[in-house]
C-alpha cells in the first residue's frame, strides 16, 4: 500500500543515528521516532543488559565458551512503557531500563561489546527490529554495519567537555558521589575502545550526515535532523 500526504508519496524509512558516547543521540532519535510515529530503539541498552547479565554471572570474558553458553541464556526485549513514553529493555522477563544506566556498566560493556559473539545476536535482533521500516536507532554501528542501507543516517559529535558535563549532570542526579574526572575517564575509556575495535569499530558511514552538536540547542539540532528525514520520507 502506498501512503500519500498532500499527494505526495510518503515512505516509511529507517534512520540511523550513531557518534561518541554522550553526544544526545538518544535524545535526538526519542524526538525524531516521537514526530515521526516510529519506533525508537537504544541499541546500546542491548549491549549493556548483556553486560549485567555478564556481570551478575561472573562470566570471563576471555572464556569465548563460556561467553557463548551465557549469551544463549539471554532474552531481551523492548517493552513500550505508557508512563515513562518509552521503551525499556527487559533482561529475561526483568525490566533493568535502570539499572543499566549505572557507571559500574558503562565500565565494562565497551568489553562485552567488542565481542564478535556478543555484536552477532544483537545486531541480528536489531535487524529484525527494523525489517517493517519507520524505525529510529541509535549506536555505534547503525549506519555502517546493521543498515547499511538506511535513508537517514546521522552521526553525531560534540567537544569532549560538553560532553562530559551533559554525562555527569545526568549521572549526578542518580549518584552525588560521581566524580566529573570518573566520568570523563569512562567516556574517554569507551570512545578508544569503541573505535578501536576489530568488529565493528565505531565509524562515520560514507553517506551520513554529520552533526555536531556543541553549539546546538536541542530544538535546533531536533528541526535539523527532521527536515533531512522529511526530505527522504516525502517523495516524488
Ligand atoms: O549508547 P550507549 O552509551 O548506551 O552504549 C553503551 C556501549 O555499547 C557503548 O560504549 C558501545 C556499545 N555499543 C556498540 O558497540 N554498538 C552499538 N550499536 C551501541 C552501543
Amino acid at each position: 500500500m502506498k501512503l500519500y500526504f498532500c499527494g505526495r508519496h510518503v515512505k516509511k524509512i529507517i534512520i540511523t543515528i550513531d557518534g561518541w558516547s554522550s553526544c544526545g543521540k538518544s535524545t535526538l532519535a526519542k524526538q525524531l521516532a516521537k514526530e515521526l510515529g516510529y519506533v525508537y530503539v537504544d541499541s546500546g541498552a542491548m549491549y549493556r543488559a548483556i553486560t549485567l547479565y555478564f556481570l551478575r554471572n561472573n562470566i570471563d570474558l576471555a572464556e569465548r565458551k563460556e561467553v557463548k553458553e551465557a549469551l544463549g541464556s539471554i532474552n531481551l526485549e523492548f517493552v513500550f512503557n505508557p508512563k515513562s513514553n518509552n521503551s525499556e529493555i527487559y533482561l529475561n522477563g526483568e525490566n533493568v531500563e535502570y539499572l543499566i544506566r549505572d557507571l559500574i556498566i558503562a565500565e565494562r560493556v565497551s568489553d562485552v561489546a567488542a565481542i564478535k559473539e556478543v555484536r552477532e545476536l544483537a545486531v541480528a535482533q536489531q535487524q529484525q527490529m527494523g525489517k517493517k521500516k519507520g524505525i529510529v536507532m541509535d549506536g555505534r554501528d547503525i549506519g555502517t554495519v546493521v543498515f547499511p542501507k538506511a535513508e537517514v543516517k546521522i552521526f553525531m559529535t560534540a567537544d569532549n567537555a560538553v560532553r562530559v558535563q551533559r554525562r555527569f549532570k545526568e549521572l549526578y542526579e542518580k549518584n552525588p558521589n560521581v566524580t566529573v574526572e570518573e566520568v570523563m575517564n569512562n567516556l574517554e575509556m569507551r570512545d578508544y575502545i569503541d573505535s578501536h575495535r576489530e568488529v565493528s569499530p565505531l565509524r562515520k558511514a560514507k553517506d551520513a550526515i554529520e552533526l555536531d552538536n556543541t553549539n546546538l540547542t536541542e530544538k535546533e539540532q531536533f528541526n535539523k535532523a527532521l527536515f533531512w528525514a522529511k526530505e527522504r520520507i516525502v517523495t516524488g
